[in-house]
């Protein structure tokens, strides 16, 4: 597909929609990425996963490293963002140094002005329909609606966007581009457990929960997992954050199956350039 709908997140990173792939630990790989930047969005990798280039590397506020340590990814990544923790000047000069864009997803207004404020080139809204660790206590609408009043530089929205439809809503609300998570979970080039993606499919929104269970090494940071993998985790009492990968060596069923409320629009898993292409249809 070469269509283009250029937006100030599209420009500010260069790519041709206004689409981001969530980064994402434990499935989200360098394949993935690369089809989704290929495919015309931005791609990301969790830190940690070695990609092409033209893609974005992605650390989670609870381990990552040092000043240091962030300049140099910094040097060979295009983007270099951050998730659950206070936004850090100095991280996102040391982004700047490296010669990468810095941005910082966030679930609250303030949170959005701290991360404008510590020098962020865009912002991530999350709502708090979005799979995985869930960082605030609004809707994406009304967390989109005061981060967009809050902040100046662009904003992508992220959080249970899994079809078309919702994609283009979600735009017309003001956002300068969707961040995409579960929905590329299920595409053959994520690193994601067969069952996982089964579990996926077969599941509707209403088959998803927000908890805190799945905190080994990581505590006091909810996240939103289907609820029948809860179950089984409560009965087995596994807390390990890791969602099932493929290749793991022990039944994926009571891994922490991240999913975000639009988990029900997901119904085949298709190549990542086909659900780009998709969630772009109606733009
Ligand atoms: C399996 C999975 C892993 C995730 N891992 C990360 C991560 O490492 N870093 C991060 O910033 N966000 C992570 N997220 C959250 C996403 O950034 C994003 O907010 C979310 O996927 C949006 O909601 P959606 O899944 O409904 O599309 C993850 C989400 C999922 C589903």
């Amino acid at each position: 597909m070469s269509t283009t709908t250029s937006t100030r997140f599209s420009d500010l990173v260069g790519c041709r929609l206004p689409l981001q792939l969530a980064a994402m630990g434990g499935v989200g790989t360098a394949e993935l990425a690369e089809a989704v930047s290929a495919a015309g969005g931005l791609g990301m990798v969790p830190s940690g996963v070695a990609s092409a280039g033209e893609c974005g590397v992605n650390f989670l506020m609870p381990f990552a490293p040092g000043p240091d340590g962030i300049h140099e990814v910094a040097k060979t990544a295009r983007v270099v963002e951050f998730f659950y923790g206070d936004p850090d000047r100095n991280l996102v000069r040391a982004a700047h140094r490296g010669g990468a864009l810095a941005g910082w997803q966030v679930g609250a207004a303030d949170e959005a002005r701290a991360a404008e404020e510590a020098g962020c080139d865009y912002i991530v809204a999350q709502g708090i329909e979005a799979g995985g660790h869930v960082r605030g206590h609004q809707l994406l609408a009304e967390v989109l609606a005061e981060v967009r009043v809050a902040v100046r530089v662009p904003v992508v929205a992220a959080g249970g966007v899994a079809s078309a439809r919702r994609f283009a809503e979600v735009m017309a609300m003001g956002a300068d581009a969707v961040r995409v998570g579960t929905r590329f979970v299920t595409s053959p080039e994520s690193g994601a457990h067969p069952d996982y993606v089964a579990a996926l499919l077969a599941a509707d929104g209403d088959d998803t929960v927000l908890t805190g269970w799945f905190n080994e090494g990581w505590p006091d940071a909810p996240h939103r997992v289907l609820r029948s993998a809860l179950e089984r985790a409560r009965d087995s009492g596994w807390h390990a954050t890791v969602p099932p990968y493929r290749g793991v060596e022990r039944s994926p069923g009571d891994m922490a199956m991240y999913a975000g409320q639009g988990v029900g629009d997901v119904i085949a898993s298709l190549p990542a350039r086909e659900v780009v292409a998709d969630l772009v249809g109606l733009l």
